[in-house]
């Protein structure tokens, strides 16, 4: 399994355009009840921007993509909303999955999919397997994850694995962490996106974010398009990545 350099301990190459993309989707409700629609209807929007932006993202040249499509906190919204969601995973799979292969995209889940009725776990597994060659863009899709479950179930793995660090924790450094998250296969965002006005991470990719910058804009998540991500990617080239380091450093082309 391919390892990446985190973040924290070399610089990135930045160029214009950000390696990984994660985004947080916010603002299909509102979106739909402004328009005296129902909330679900915003969700069907936001499929479409879901589309819109993998192939704008594929297009610009960004490698791994990454989509909170539903948190472990989200099983608290109203029953017919939650089905709902669901019924438009599965569409969305059985629909779309040819479209990615085709494209040159990989798809890969990461949450506790176990809760996930049994018709959704097995398209979910058909789709990953179906576009695993592909290396043009991935594009992972969060579903029943949240942060803290990934640093709970990354500490259990490292422990099953190496119960020898039980008796003599000190030992556990940052990568042993690291090479268990879900998305240990990924190097950490460099652009976070959250869409719908909220300034938060909520649960997000708690231990990767830690170094990555953050973009927050107004719009509802079903009208994002490829103007907006341009605008995100152009307020990411505007910023200087010091990760700890100073202007002078970055400048001299320090990698410690
Ligand atoms: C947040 O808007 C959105 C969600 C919890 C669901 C996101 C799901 C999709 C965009 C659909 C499918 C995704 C894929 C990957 C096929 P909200 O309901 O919290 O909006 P609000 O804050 O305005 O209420």
């Amino acid at each position: 399994m391919p390892r990446f350099p985190s973040s924290t301990r070399e610089v990135p190459a930045t160029g214009g355009v950000p390696r990984h993309v994660a985004i947080i989707m916010d603002g299909n409700g509102r979106w739909a009840t402004s328009r005296h629609l129902p909330r679900v209807a915003g969700h069907a929007r936001g499929v479409d921007a879901v589309r819109r932006t993998v192939e704008a993202c594929a297009r610009a040249g960004v490698e791994y993509l990454t989509l909170f499509a539903f948190s472990s906190e989200n099983w608290r919204r109203p029953a017919d909303e939650v089905s709902v969601l669901m019924r438009l995973f599965i569409t969305a799979l059985e629909r779309e999955v040819g479209k990615l292969s085709d494209n040159g995209i990989r798809l890969r889940v990461v949450g506790d999919t176990s809760r996930f009725e049994p018709r959704l776990q097995e398209l979910i597994g058909q789709a990953e397997a179906r576009t695993a060659a592909n290396s043009r863009l991935t594009l992972t899709v969060a579903a029943n994850y949240g942060g803290r479950w990934d640093l709970v179930q990354a500490t259990r793995a490292l422990l099953a694995a190496r119960p020898e660090l039980a008796a003599e924790p000190s030992r556990i450094a940052e990568d042993d962490i690291a090479a268990h998250l879900a998305m240990a296969w990924a190097p950490e965002p460099d652009l976070f996106i959250r869409t719908g006005g909220e300034q938060r991470i909520s649960n997000f990719l708690l231990w990767q974010l830690a170094y990555t910058e953050l973009y927050f804009t107004d719009t509802w998540w079903p009208d994002f398009d490829q103007a907006e991500l341009e605008r995100a990617f152009e307020s990411f080239r505007a910023r200087e990545r010091r990760f700890g380091r100073t202007s002078a450093q970055l400048a001299a082309g320090a990698q410690a």
